[in-house]
């Protein structure tokens, strides 16, 4: 439990947030009443912003070069390769939090 860190206020469904802890970006989406929070840097170049992705049920297209990834568990549709970092969330009194990594 301790290694959760609340991220912000939670968001309506279908909204995202982007948050900065440590040093690392991570954005967080509202997918259906569920949290999904995914390291904000496309492993394809490590740059691309995830935020800005298109957001398709719980899979984000990367606005650059249009990879996949699927926000429960990371993988790619281009190959295991290039997976995405996906950590634990969990709501609790009106905030988002985030935990470890799920797939790290
Ligand atoms: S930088 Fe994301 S698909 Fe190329």
């Amino acid at each position: 439990m301790s290694d959760y860190f609340i991220a912000g206020n939670t968001i309506p469904v279908g909204e995202r947030l982007r948050i900065e802890n440590d040093g690392k970006k991570i954005s967080i989406f509202n997918v259906d009443g569920t949290y999904h929070a995914i390291l904000d840097a496309c492993p394809h170049k490590q740059t691309a912003p995830l935020f800005r992705g298109t957001l398709e049920g719980e899979t984000i297209q990367c606005p650059n070069h249009g990879f996949c990834f699927d926000l429960k568990t990371g993988e790619c549709n281009k190959g295991p390769h290039l997976k995405a970092v996906i950590f634990h969330t969990r709501e609790e009194d009106g905030k988002i939090l985030i935990g470890p990594p799920k797939n790290d």
